[in-house]
């Protein structure tokens, strides 16, 4: 390692003391880090060299589907809206994160279109010159809003779609139906909110049976589907390994219809390994997030809907900033607790080793 190592300011920062990686010991002690440290100058480096430069802002917990593999049926409990940041709040992390070399913006929830005025957050970021502001929606409400959306400086959207039969579209997600959100596929490409990609999470004797129909439908849509496996991120923890549709079987399941080729990409930081279809018909990602980690590129950082900056989907490690954002704190505080969730990522999730604890958040509560 050979960054220079500061030492950290003594700010009000609340970090949970449950670790995902047991063999990585963490200081904590009262309300601050001590003996840790916090990315020097320049971009917004960690310890083990990864730069990262994709935040993703999750805007709401809320949603209006219940995704079996995310929310209960009923009883699921959301934030009080005194707890989520302003859209000033959020554009104030972002304009602070953009100084240290964020460059790309994704908004997610929740669902990020239940929450009122979400067009206008995407025009101050646009506004903060960011490269990229994409948006992970789940599409029930957005053939309403992709013409505004795009007008004020979305670039892309993700998709979530889990089956193109409807009976089944509406038993894995609930609420909703699925002409909605094939409409919304059209009209999205129609404001040029392109290339779509659809997000597909597969659960094992539920939609696995549909893995062809989607590659058929990345075929003749254009359309970038992204088989992602099931993570143990719901909230209900019904999660488990005999439910996963591994990368791997997706690939070869596809790839011995219509075979496959890897789309090079040498300094990839996506999590999607992408496929081409040989014959030059499309195009498939696999998120094996589960099966075959990407940890070691990973480039994201997470502002929650209340405000606090998580360094892992999987790690409760959580740096809060609203504290600072209400106390008439300083930009450079709120840049100190950047650095500092970036310096204290672990090197990789540990799902797969037998002492890995389930993060506290779930998916919606996290920003996906
Ligand atoms: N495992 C995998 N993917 C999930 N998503 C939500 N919950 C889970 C989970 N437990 C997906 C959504 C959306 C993206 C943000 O994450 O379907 O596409
Ligand atoms: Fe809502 Fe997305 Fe969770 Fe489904 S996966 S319940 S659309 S937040």
């Amino acid at each position: 390692m050979d960054q220079v190592r500061t030492p950290v300011p003594v700010a009000p920062v609340a970090v949970s003391v449950r670790r995902h990686r047991p063999d990585v010991a963490r200081v904590v002690e009262g309300a601050g880090i001590t003996g840790g440290d916090e990315s020097p100058e320049g971009p917004l480096r960690d310890r083990y060299g990864r730069v990262h430069d994709d935040l993703r802002i999750s805007v709401t917990d809320r949603c209006n589907l219940r995704c079996v593999y995310c929310m209960p049926e009923e009883g699921m409990t959301f934030l009080p809206h005194g707890q989520l940041l302003s859209f000033e709040e959020i554009e104030r992390v972002a304009r602070v994160a953009r100084e240290l070399g964020v460059r790309a913006i994704r908004l997610t929830g929740g669902e990020p279109l239940v929450r009122r005025d979400v067009v206008d957050l995407v025009a101050r970021l646009k506004r903060l010159g960011f490269e990229d502001i994409a948006m992970t929606t789940n599409a029930t409400r957005l053939a309403g809003l992709a013409p505004a959306l795009a007008a004020a400086g979305l670039t892309r959207v993700n998709i979530s779609c889990d089956s193109l039969r409807p009976e089944r579209f509406a038993a894995l997600r609930r609420r909703g139906d699925l002409s909605t959100v094939l409409h919304a596929m059209d009209v999205a490409e129609e404001c040029g909110l392109a290339p779509l990609k659809v997000n597909v999470v597969l659960l094992r004797g539920r939609n696995d049976d549909e893995i062809l129909d989607f590659a058929g439908f990345a075929r003749d849509t254009g359309r970038i589907v992204r088989f992602i496996e099931f993570m143990p991120l719901d909230a209900q923890g019904e999660w488990g390994p005999e439910q996963l549709v591994r990368g791997r079987e997706v690939f070869e399941r596809i790839h011995a219809v219509w075979p496959l080729e890897e789309v090079p990409e040498p300094d990839r930081v996506a999590p999607a390994v992408r496929f081409r279809f040989v014959d030059g018909r499309g195009e498939i990602g696999l998120i094996s997030t589960v099966s075959e980690p990407f940890c070691g590129t990973c480039n994201r950082l997470r502002l929650t809907a209340d405000g606090s900056i998580r360094n892992c989907l999987f790690s409760d490690d959580e740096h809060v900033v609203r504290d600072i954002l209400r106390s008439r704190g300083t930009d450079e505080e709120i840049a100190a607790v950047l650095r500092r969730a970036v310096w204290a990522k672990f090197p990789g999730h540990a799902i797969n080793e037998p002492d890995f604890l389930r993060p506290h958040r779930s998916m919606s509560m996290i920003g996906g």
